[in-house]
């Protein structure tokens, strides 16, 4: 007997409600992997992926492109709780191996202040790369607050807090295999 799908998931205290399905995810990811591998034709690809939050979009997106780049990871904070604090933190720098004569595609989760990308970039950038090439699986235009060079955007979202597909709410929600939107009717 099938069972209905839930229209809410609750993580610690807060609420959810379903807001992009797997299907749409994956269809869009799928075109993002093919926009990729036309831009990067013929370079040299160095996948950075964002943790913790762009684990999973990384991972489908790599094979979605189908490009046989190295892959390795850096890890930043300057979120707590459902606000950016405006603050980033190194925790696992981009080594220079990785990057310094690369076509290094940085993949990250969500722009949302911008400030992450704004501290992280020039960073990146110091370590020489042949291009740098920025998707982000999500975009909240109207909670930036820097400007930051994005190239390629899987979906343009409301300032509203998400979960799911990487994503958490303190530690939570990273499983889920859709996005789900904070619901504050609740
Ligand atoms: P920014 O520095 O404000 O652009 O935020 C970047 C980071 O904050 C992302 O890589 C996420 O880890 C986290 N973040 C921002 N918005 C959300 C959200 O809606 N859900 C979960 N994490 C978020």
């Amino acid at each position: 007997m099938a069972s209905a799908k839930p229209n809410r998931v609750q993580l610690h205290e807060l609420s959810f409600r379903p807001f992009l399905t797997e299907k749409e995810i994956k269809d869009r990811v799928t075109q993002l992997g093919q926009e990729l591998a036309y831009r990067v034709k013929g370079g040299k690809p160095s996948f950075l992926v964002m943790l913790r939050g762009a684990f999973i979009f990384a991972a489908d997106l790599i094979r979605a492109s189908g490009m046989d780049g190295e892959v390795s990871f850096v890890r930043t904070s300057s979120y707590h709780g459902t606000e950016s604090e405006g603050k980033v933190r190194m925790h696992i720098a981009p080594e220079a191996s990785a990057v310094t004569g690369k076509d290094v595609i940085l993949i990250e989760d969500i722009v949302d202040s911008g400030l992450t990308m704004q501290a992280f970039l020039p960073e990146l950038a110091k370590l020489k790369p042949n291009s740098i090439t920025l998707v982000t699986l999500l975009h909240k235009p109207e909670a930036q607050r820097v400007e930051v060079d994005i190239d390629l955007v899987g979906f343009v979202i409301p300032p509203k807090f998400v979960v799911g597909y990487g994503l958490d709410y303190d530690g939570r929600g990273r499983h889920l295999a859709g996005i789900w939107q904070l619901a504050e009717d609740f």
